[in-house]
């Protein structure tokens, strides 16, 4: 296809970042493509707002007169959110379009209508759904296609490494490292979805689904956000030689996957430690190539809008995204709690008296799971509980979550414990 003609619905943060993409780049694109862009309608209920800030375009408020439009080559969704999304993307798929989407929520929860459609026209995108300006899919689907995928690690969401990268290095507390990053932009006003690691799951979902070419079923996932974190976990990892990191993790196993979200304390050597701030970062380790790392902004409207942009321009040079089917094995088995093993940092709040210790380390010991070190340091203050901080040497995540909810319930510890994945020590060949 020489000239497409591409519709736009919603004109938010993406969607004016593709306008402005466009109006920059389009002469360039052409040049390396032969590819002619034109955007020929933008839906938005702001109807007033479009027609503000572009020119030379249809502006509707219904979606459905884009999907009635033989003229439009691909559908650009923006919109988020399961409903219409989900209506728009099928109905446009059925009528032979193309379709880009960013819709990282739908397609995880809600995307095996979507992908079985798509089966069958082969025109959908959704590289932007997945670490922002970040080609990763393209890289996964298409570069490391002779290979096995041993396991993805990804920094997946620019939220929550920017609280967290306040915390540890400017000593800011959650609240005041929340506030900070939605002052800058960074975090959106309902900061839900990327706190409690919702966002970040979203990701890995998809990431598994074509490094695994199974169906992923979103509430199997493991999903543990920031909120419990406190600048003293971020110190003692520190003193201990590692860093907080809010991680996706999919592995393969022969018993099934192995696919999570949670704070995960990484080695200050390991080679997603130094990224910071609002950046986002994916390894692939990969059995050819070893591991491979893609770093980026995974936010924003104009890296965004590059990844929108690269699907629109594959769709319309090849006729087509999928050169193959990536769900080819069926539904993916998981694999059990007992067999997922790691060291486990803990941190208890506990009266500070004779014994404490020693019944702790009886339900741990009970479980069996042995301690490599604890940490108690004297404080200054009157407080009259303090952190009690336990890092376990590889234990299975069953025993953890018995040992700390028989710990959640004596009476000296205040609140409940806090832990912290380690991820340093698991190599293929140490399951169970
Ligand atoms: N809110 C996400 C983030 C970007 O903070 O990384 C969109 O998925």
């Amino acid at each position: 296809m020489e000239k497409i003609n591409i519709a736009i619905i919603g004109f938010g943060t993406v969607g004016s970042g593709l306008y402005s993409l466009l109006d920059r780049n389009s002469a360039l694109i052409k040049t390396r493509t032969g590819v002619s862009i034109t955007i020929k309608t933008i839906c938005d209920l702001r109807t007033d707002l479009v027609k503000e800030k572009t020119k030379n375009v249809s502006i509707t408020d219904s979606w459905k007169e884009i999907i009635d439009d033989d003229d439009i080559n691909i559908v650009v969704e923006l919109i988020g959110g399961i409903e219409p999304a989900k209506t728009i993307i099928l109905e446009a798929l059925k009528n032979n379009k193309g379709v880009v989407t960013a819709n990282k929520k739908l397609l995880a929860e809600e995307g095996m209508d979507i992908f079985e459609q798509a089966g069958k026209n082969k025109k959908l995108g959704f590289e932007a759904a997945v670490g922002g300006g970040i080609p990763c899919i393209l890289a996964l689907k298409h570069g490391l296609t002779g290979n096995k995928i041993k396991s993805i690690m990804g920094i997946l969401n620019g939220t929550t490494n920017y609280i967290l990268t306040m915390m540890e290095e400017k000593n800011m507390s959650y609240e005041e490292s929340l506030k900070d990053a939605q002052d800058k932009g960074f975090a959106e006003a309902d900061p839900t979805s990327d706190v409690m690691g919702y966002d970040a799951a979203h990701k890995i979902a998809l990431l598994a689904m074509i490094a695994y070419g199974k169906k992923v079923d979103y509430s199997s996932i493991i999903i543990n956000g920031i909120t419990d974190l406190n600048m003293t976990d971020l110190s003692y990892a520190h003193d201990m030689g590692y860093v907080i990191k809010l991680m996706g993790i999919a592995k393969e196993y022969n018993d099934g996957l192995d696919i999570r979200v949670h704070p995960t304390m990484i080695p200050l050597t390991h080679p997603l430690a130094p990224v910071r701030n609002e950046f986002n970062a994916v390894m692939f380790d990969a059995d050819m190539t070893d591991p491979i790392i893609l770093y980026g902004k995974g936010a924003g409207s104009l890296p965004t809008a590059s990844a929108v942009l690269s699907d629109i321009l594959q769709i319309a040079e090849r006729g087509s995204l999928e050169d193959h089917p990536f769900i080819t094995g069926g539904d993916a088995s998981y694999i059990k709690p007992e067999n997922r093993i790691s060291r486990y940092y803990l941190r208890i709040t506990s009266l500070d008296q004779p014994g404490i210790l020693s019944k702790i380390s009886g339900v741990l010991g009970s479980h069996d799971i042995s301690i490599a070190s604890v940490i108690q340091k004297e404080t200054e203050s009157n407080e009259e509980h303090v952190p009690l901080i336990i890092m376990t040497h590889n234990a299975c995540d069953k025993d953890i979550l018995h040992a700390v909810s028989e710990i959640n319930d004596f009476s000296f510890v205040k609140g409940h414990v806090v832990i912290i994945r380690v991820e340093d020590s698991l190599q293929e060949g140490d399951m169970r």
